[in-house]
């Protein structure tokens, strides 16, 4: 088989480091101290201080003399106005580091204080790609759900309406230190745990046939984070409490962010975002959702490149055309996700038929990502996709 084009020059930007180690909370103050760090805010929400996970930060810190702050009023795909509450927080307290510990949803409204307290730039200023000026104040990502890959990418996300949400993508979102810490993940529920397994191994999926910005790098983290996911991602549903399975898990959620920082996603997200934003459906669920269609609507265009994905998952290709082996990629991501507790139909959760015109619409609004798909996609393929998994 021939390896994929790649293209032959090509940028890759990263975090600057990572620390992969199951209770590496405990050296949290060590690593505040590294970063000049002396007065902490770590954020995060509701949910995560309900299960005292917060602890493995606060505790270390309390007894390392730092004063702390803690914001915990971040909720699921932040609205603008929890981030400008957070920098109020974060001003009155004079904090001069942020650590964000959580899903997406912390992480990003953690970068953001970051960029806003260290910038003086007021958020609305911000929104797009490339427009922060200045240095963001020291940043270290503590992810609890392995998923978004938030703690790996120049990416934050919020939401700006009712429906709509908005990225703000700059170098300073980047952040100093991502501490992959499995503990932080073994209560995580088992539903939540397959959706954003899902969504990760989709961030690897999109990266590696990327249409722009695929590039060596980042086709070498997405089938070595294909191959950590898919290879642990039943373990971890199943059996919350394996140490092993959670940091492979981990571990492959940050290499997918790695892929999909340089190498953009495409139509999956895109369909994925309008689930979100009209039905409140979970970003993991939703891509779990519109994954295989979308798949088997590319095929016509990168069957050789779903082909060369089969080598993350050890599949047989003997004797096999590319095609073959890309139905065969595409069957397997199938099965796998059939046997997680994950719903399968858009009926199942509040979608109507008379509601699927709308989706498409919302989704071809979405050209920041659909012009990286490998297949261009238009109104009737949106809305055919759709009607699959109603
Ligand atoms: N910055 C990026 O690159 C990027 C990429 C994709 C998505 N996102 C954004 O990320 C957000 C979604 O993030 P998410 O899917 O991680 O969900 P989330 O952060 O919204 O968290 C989902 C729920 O899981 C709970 N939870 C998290 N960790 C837990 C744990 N260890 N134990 C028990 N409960 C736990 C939380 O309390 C919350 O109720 C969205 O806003 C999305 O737009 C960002
Ligand atoms: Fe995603």
């Amino acid at each position: 088989m021939q390896p994929s084009s790649v293209a032959s020059s090509y940028e890759f930007n990263t975090v600057a480091s990572l620390i992969n180690q199951p209770n590496g909370a405990a050296k949290i103050a060590e690593l505040c101290s590294q970063l000049g760090i002396s007065r902490p805010l770590v954020v995060t929400d509701k949910g995560l201080m309900a299960t005292g996970l917060i602890e493995r930060f606060t505790r270390p810190l309390h007894t390392a003399g730092f004063p702390i702050c803690v914001f915990d009023d971040v909720v699921a795909d932040p609205p603008v106005d929890v981030v400008e509450q957070a920098v109020q927080r974060a001003q009155m307290h004079h904090i001069d580091g942020v650590i964000g510990v959580g899903g997406g949803s912390s992480l990003d409204v953690a970068k953001l204080i970051a960029v806003v307290c260290g910038t003086e730039m007021a958020l609305k200023d911000i929104i797009g790609v490339d427009k922060v000026i200045g240095k963001r104040l020291p940043l270290i990502l503590a992810p609890t759900t392995a998923g978004t890959g938030s703690e790996a990418t120049p990416i934050a996300i919020v939401t700006t309406g009712s429906t709509t949400k908005a990225g703000i993508v700059a170098r300073q979102l980047y952040a100093d230190i991502a501490l992959l810490d499995a503990s932080l993940t073994e209560g995580l529920p088992a539903a939540i745990t397959a959706a954003t397994g899902i969504d990760a191994m989709v961030h690897a999926i999109e990266a590696f046939t990327s249409a722009i910005h695929k590039n060596p790098y980042s086709d070498m983290l997405a089938h070595n984070a294909l191959r950590l996911l898919s290879r642990n991602i039943v373990a971890a549903t199943q059996h919350g409490e394996n140490t092993l399975a959670r940091q492979a898990m981990l571990l492959g959620a940050f290499q997918a962010g790695q892929a999909f920082a340089n190498a953009p996603v495409g139509a999956v997200h895109a369909l994925a975002y309008p689930l979100g934003g009209r039905f409140h459906i979970p970003h993991g669920l939703s891509n779990a959702l519109v994954l295989i269609e979308v798949m088997r609507f590319n095929l016509e265009s990168c069957a050789p490149l779903y082909a060369e994905l089969a080598a993350s998952f050890d599949l047989n290709t003997a004797r096999k055309t590319p095609r073959e082996i890309a139905e065969c990629v595409i069957d397997t991501i199938d099965n796998l996700i059939q046997s997680l507790p994950l719903t399968r139909r858009l009926s199942a959760l509040g979608v109507s038929e008379n509601d699927l015109a709308m989706l498409a619409d919302d989704a071809m609004l979405q050209t920041r990502l659909l012009v990286n798909n490998p297949r261009s996609v238009n109104f009737d393929d949106a809305l055919a996709i759709y009607k699959k998994v109603l």
